[in-house]
């Protein structure tokens, strides 16, 4: 970390990172309005295009973390196989003996069934990059949520992808009940972009911008979210080396940003946002339940493991019996909307639900 920062605004870190953060989500309202009235309305599927850097990961995660009404699924990008598709539901919602005796008949004809019949609540399923596949898992995704009834499917990807949905796949083009389009913030948006950040790294409002360089910024990226993280990246990091306390428009040159290309994670991350449970089913909880919930209370997304680590193995005959049922309650717990599950490849990492927090902070 850059103790000028610190020294100069009393800043933690940088603000100006291209980090997902949906806390930091602003603006977009006429469109966050549309998504959540397609949701609410229980509609189909809905389309998120935009080009790199507009927020469709932030808009995409910013719903995970806030449609409390319903269980959220986010994926960063789509499956390539029918296994894949597959695995994402089966490694959420689980197998009973039967069904893994049975494992090999889960086919992408059956998945729809075995969904509905696992999914409590109306499922909301976000699906990342969605330009980054083929034809055939855009019609496996039309498909499943033509076949079950509480889905809602919400793509989001490049303006390429919707080019691609009307040239090749109509009937997909059809159920598509929602569109819309990130482009830009306005002027009023950014700079509350801008003050999110700043006072997320305990600065203070819009400080060391002034009023005159905030109209400048926006004249030079016209409010695209990813343009204006850049240059402000630049201008902060020239005022240090200047030696300047405030940036006002005199300090931004006028040349235009050169576009960048995306960068991509190798790992497709999956989160499970179940639906959050009553006040009174908390109370009710067995004790080891609770201890578990009062582990993630004091640290978010920990492994079964460390989870186990710090709960200590006393009780069980090994650490590997520790580790496995307390990744059996976790799942328990996940499906009773006590927990939230992200994963990443083969790894797993819990963390309370949002309305599970706010419990614990109550108390
Ligand atoms: N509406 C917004 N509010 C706050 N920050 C945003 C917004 N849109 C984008 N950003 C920020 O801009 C950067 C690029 O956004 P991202 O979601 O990665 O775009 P995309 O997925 O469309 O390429 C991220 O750091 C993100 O946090
Ligand atoms: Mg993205």
């Amino acid at each position: 970390m850059n103790l000028e920062y610190v020294k100069r605004w009393g800043w933690t870190a940088n603000p100006f990172t291209l980090i997902i953060n949906p806390k930091l989500f602003t603006g977009y309202e006429s469109q966050v309005h549309a998504v959540l009235e397609h949701i609410n309305n229980k509609h189909k599927i809905a389309l998120i295009t935009g080009s790199t850097g507009a927020g469709k990961t932030t808009f995409l995660k910013w719903l995970d973390e806030n449609l409390r009404d319903y269980s959220t699924i986010y994926v960063s990008k789509p499956p390539q196989t029918p296994e894949e598709f597959i695995n994402i539901f089966t490694d959420i919602f689980g197998l009973t003996f039967w069904e893994k005796l049975f494992r090999k008949k889960l086919s992408l004809y059956t998945l729809p069934k075995y969904i509905e019949k696992k999914s409590k609540h109306h499922l909301v399923f976000l699906v990342d990059e969605a330009h980054e596949t083929n034809k055939d898992v855009l019609e496996w995704l039309r498909v499943l949520t033509d076949q079950i009834k509480g889905i809602s499917l919400v793509i989001a990807g490049l303006p390429v992808l919707e080019a691609k949905i009307k040239g090749d796949l109509e009937t997909l083009n059809q159920r598509i009940t929602t569109r819309i389009e990130l482009n830009s913030l306005t002027k009023d948006e950014m700079r509350d972009l801008i003050k999110k950040r700043i006072e997320s790294i305990s600065g203070t409002e819009i400080e060391p911008f002034t009023n005159s360089a905030i109209d400048k910024i926006y004249h030079r990226t016209g409010g695209f979210p990813r343009e204006v993280l850049k240059l402000c990246d630049r201008l902060v990091n020239t005022a240090v080396e200047k030696h300047l306390d405030k940036i006002s428009a005199v300090d931004i040159e006028d040349h235009r940003e050169v576009p960048r290309s995306n960068v991509r994670l190798d790992q497709p991350v999956v989160t499970f946002s179940p639906k959050p449970p009553s006040d009174q089913q908390l109370i009710n909880l067995p004790y080891k339940q609770k201890r578990i919930l009062e582990t993630l209370n004091k640290d978010d997304w920990l492994t079964p493991t460390a989870i186990a680590d710090i709960l200590g193995i006393k009780s069980y005959k090994s650490r590997s019996h520790a580790i496995r049922s307390i990744n059996n309650i976790l799942h328990r717990l996940m499906m009773e909307g006590y927990v939230q599950r992200e994963s990443r490849g083969k790894a797993y990492l819990y963390a309370l639900t949002p309305k599970v927090k706010t419990l614990f902070v109550e108390k």
